[in-house]
């Protein structure tokens, strides 16, 4: 792709700090010369309470036109409890994922000094459209002392295959190309089955790559006691959810962490967004940490093939040496731009 192209970006600020950070990404891609055509989509917890539009087939296809999709945080604030639990959740951001087949959330993880990964790089290859997030399972004698519920896990050959590899591509860019498998094979035989052997069977076409493998128990343990191990961890869209957010607090904060939830067969736009959540509680006090969603924009930038703005922009990122604790959000953004 040309670096002069326009892009076509439709942005979700949605609730609490997401449209803050939002903005101070939209500051950065001008600052850096990259051309976009940004659209405002009002979805989320705000648009909810509004009006009770989550999300509908024809905005989800209209979606589906953009060249990318940059989003900020979704949700209530903590203890309003007017919206059901997945309301939004189910309704909106895994429909997207499922809807826009953004079968990888790709987590990258840079330990800032002082965090218990400083100095450490890995990044988390997490499937996003299948597993407990599926949907399968369901409820049946409801409210009585013989409830049953459940909620299974489904794992395709076809998906987590599709996964792996992008993790075995993601790895061999990597100095120390590695990657290593996190599941639970020792007690989801069925499943963890299945990603094991598809991790053999792809590595097969990966020389070069060296494979590990750790139960997810363990992997809490080695995140904290012994993160430089790690280059890809792959893993299902659970353990991924769990291990990103646990490699969020090792490598600094989750105020850091960034994600692409990506397409790489590219039959529809990815979407980019923070690993953190609304943080209603710090929303308009000019407090909340834009780099997170700064970062996630550098992974937008390079999915887009703007790749010397990627560059750039992961470089300063890497690199920021001002104390984020005494800045304001904006301000960050202006010390990020001045590092550019
Ligand atoms: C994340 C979030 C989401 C997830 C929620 C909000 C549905 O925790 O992106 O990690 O579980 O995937
Ligand atoms: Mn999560």
């Amino acid at each position: 792709m040309a670096e002069k192209d326009l892009h076509r970006i439709a942005v979700i600020g949605g609730d609490g700090i997401g449209p803050e950070v939002v903005a101070e990404s939209l500051r950065v891609i001008e600052a850096l010369g990259v051309s976009i055509a940004p659209t405002a989509f009002d979805l989320g917890a705000a648009r909810y309470l509004r009006d009770g539009f989550v999300l509908d087939d024809a905005t989800l296809e209209e979606l589906r036109s953009y060249d990318a999709i940059l989003l900020g945080a979704i949700g209530p604030a903590l203890g309003d409890t007017r919206i059901p639990g997945g309301t939004l959740e189910r309704g909106l951001l895994l429909r997207m994922r499922f809807g826009l087949d953004l079968y990888i959330n790709y987590r990258p993880f840079h330990g800032v000094p002082g965090s218990l990964a400083e100095g450490c790089s890995f990044a988390i290859v997490r499937e996003n459209t299948e597993g407990p997030y599926a949907g399968e399972g369901g409820v049946l004698r409801h409210g009585t002392i013989h409830e049953i519920a459940t909620q299974g896990s489904v794992n395709t050959r076809f998906g987590v295959e599709r996964c792996v590899r992008y993790a075995f591509e993601r790895a061999v860019a990597l100095e120390r190309p590695k990657v290593t498998l996190v599941h639970k094979t020792n007690v989801l035989t069925y499943a963890g089955d299945l990603w094991q052997r598809v991790v053999h069977h792809v590595a097969g076409d990966y020389p070069g790559v060296a494979t590990d493998y750790n139960h997810v128990d363990a992997a809490c343990i080695y995140l904290v006691d012994d993160p430089a191990r790690y280059g890809i961890i792959v893993t299902d869209n659970l353990f991924g959810d769990i291990l990103s957010d646990l490699a969020g607090a090792v490598s600094g904060g989750i105020g850091y962490a960034a994600s692409g939830n990506l397409n790489p067969a590219r039959t529809g736009p990815s979407l980019f967004e923070p690993v953190h959540g609304a943080a209603h509680d710090i929303a308009g006090t000019g407090r909340a940490n834009p780099l997170a969603a700064i970062s996630s924009t550098a992974l937008m930038l390079e999915h887009l093939g703007e790749l010397t703005a990627a560059r750039r922009l992961e470089t300063a990122v890497a690199e920021f040496d001002a104390d984020v604790s005494v800045l304001s959000t904006s301000g960050v953004t202006d010390e990020l731009l001045k590092r550019l």
